[in-house]
Formats: structure tokens, C-alpha cells, sequence
């Protein structure tokens, strides 16, 4: 992997002696160019996101906190300022990963390049941070040079649990539209991950919460802060009633435990 966030990782990411490390995943918060946009079904992706930080920092005190991708509906600078204030509420070390609707380099520009992507080490797990956006398109791909870091990367340590974070879902998720705009080589990437340390993969992109299996390995979609998307639907569909994050308690022996959350949001926000 390009680089390990070993040397600055705070004390917190070490996570409890024995016990287990609480992480929090955070996707497609969507932030309009404009504070008070908003999105269709009039939901304001600003006011829904301020209120998922504000019960994550009341409620569960997570080790660290993982945002994965269409950060920005737009990709402006200042959408990036505003998130990431908003993610200081919550009081832990928090990370980010591009989706299609960010601008990558914007991004490197904002957090600098040692936040995306990478490796996060956290309580006897490595989490690498993959990067599956293809400019101006859609749908994703890993594509051959960043797989060949992963593999280098499963290769380097074949031990210790590993999770997998990236944008685009690699596997099918029984909805047409939206699997036609997943991560194009998904087979290929789920293949080289079948045998090796890799317990879990994160991904974002559904806005909707689902999780399957695969090879021994837990595939996890996460809800969109925002607005979600309803699967299993032949055309796109979307609610717009709640908002919500998941949530992983990472074990030693490389286990996971995950939890989805929801806030169901009034009318007007
Ligand atoms: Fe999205």
C-alpha cells in the first residue's frame, strides 16, 4: 500500500486491551456547494449529517471514524471544510475516501495526501483505505496497478485481520441499476481477497444498508447520512425519511460484530 498512518495514529486507535475496536462508518453524506442546499425529496444533507455527528459523539465514543466517499455532492473546497468540521464534533481520528462525486484532487489538496488512501493500524487490525473512483464516471474500478499494491499488501502481512474500505460495492446486490454501477472489476478484486487475511470489506455508493458473504469474507454495505436507495427495485427508488451509519466492533481474532443505525428525519430537514 502507498503509505501507513503508523507514526501520527493517536493513542485512541490502539483500541482496549482484550477487548474490541470500535469503529464507525460514516458514507455519502452528499454536502451541497451551497450550506442550506438541497436534495431531492428536499432533504438537506448539511442539518442530517451535523445530526448523525452529534449522536455518534453522545452515544458510542467509536475508536475512529470512517467516511467512505460522495463526501461532496459537488466536489467543492468549501464542502470539504464544512464536513470537516462537522466530523470534529464527534471528537475521534476520522478518515475519508472519494466517491464518484468527489473531486480527488481537491480532495489531496484539503486533507493532504497521507489521509487517502492507505493504511490505518487499529487495535490488531490493519484497515487499508483503497481508492476505487474513476474521473467523470460512475461506476468504479480498482484497476491494475492499485491491485497489484493490494496484493503486495495481503502478501506482506498474510496474518493479522485485515478490513478492506473503498467507495464502490464489489458484489452484486440483486439490483440491476445500481450493480451496473458498482466496482466494474469486482470479480476479480473479491478473487484476490478470497484466502487471504482480509475479514471484512467496507463500501459505500448503495445508500442502503446490506451485508452478505462471500468466500469467508463479510461484505458490508453501508446507509447514506443522507438519503438512501431502495434495493432489490428494478428502477431507482429512493427514501428520503431517514438517515443513518453503521457500526463495527472489531475483534482480536478477527471477528466483526456490525450494527446499523437510523434517524428517522422530519419533514424540512
Ligand atoms: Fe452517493
Amino acid at each position: 500500500m502507498p503509505e501507513t498512518r503508523d507514526p501520527d495514529v493517536p493513542k485512541g486507535l490502539a483500541g482496549p486491551a482484550g477487548g474490541y475496536f470500535r469503529l464507525v462508518q460514516i458514507s455519502d453524506p452528499h454536502l451541497l456547494a451551497e450550506p442550506d442546499g438541497r436534495l431531492p425529496g428536499g432533504v438537506r444533507p448539511e442539518a442530517r449529517l451535523a445530526r448523525i455527528c452529534t449522536a455518534v459523539a453522545e452515544g458510542e465514543a467509536p475508536d475512529c471514524l470512517l467516511v467512505t466517499g460522495d463526501l461532496a455532492h459537488e466536489g467543492t473546497p468549501d464542502s470539504y471544510e464544512r464536513l470537516s468540521r462537522l466530523l470534529a464534533v464527534t471528537g475521534v481520528p476520522w478518515y475519508v475516501l472519494a466517491g464518484n462525486h468527489d473531486d480527488e484532487e481537491v480532495m489531496h489538496g484539503f486533507f493532504g495526501e497521507s489521509l487517502m488512501p492507505g493504511c490505518i493500524r487499529a487495535g490488531g487490525w490493519r484497515i487499508l483505505l483503497l481508492s476505487s473512483v474513476l474521473p467523470g464516471q460512475v461506476a468504479g474500478r480498482i484497476g491494475v496497478r492499485a491491485g497489484r499494491d493490494l496484493a503486495e499488501a495481503l502478501m506482506e502481512e498474510p496474518a493479522g485481520p485485515t478490513l478492506v474500505a473503498l467507495h464502490h460495492p464489489p458484489v452484486a446486490t440483486g439490483t440491476p441499476w445500481l450493480d451496473a454501477m458498482g466496482l466494474a472489476d469486482g470479480r476479480q478484486f473479491t478473487g484476490q481477497l478470497a484466502g487471504s487475511s482480509v475479514r471484512g470489506v467496507l463500501f459505500g455508493h448503495l445508500h442502503a444498508p446490506f451485508e452478505t458473504s462471500l468466500d469467508g469474507i463479510r461484505y458490508y454495505g453501508a446507509p447514506s447520512s443522507a438519503m438512501q436507495f431502495v434495493l432489490g427495485q428494478a428502477n431507482p427508488s429512493i427514501e428520503t425519511g431517514w438517515g443513518g451509519w453503521q457500526s463495527y466492533q472489531l475483534w482480536p481474532d478477527g471477528r466483526i460484530d456490525s450494527r446499523v443505525h437510523r434517524i428517522e428525519f422530519e419533514q424540512g430537514i
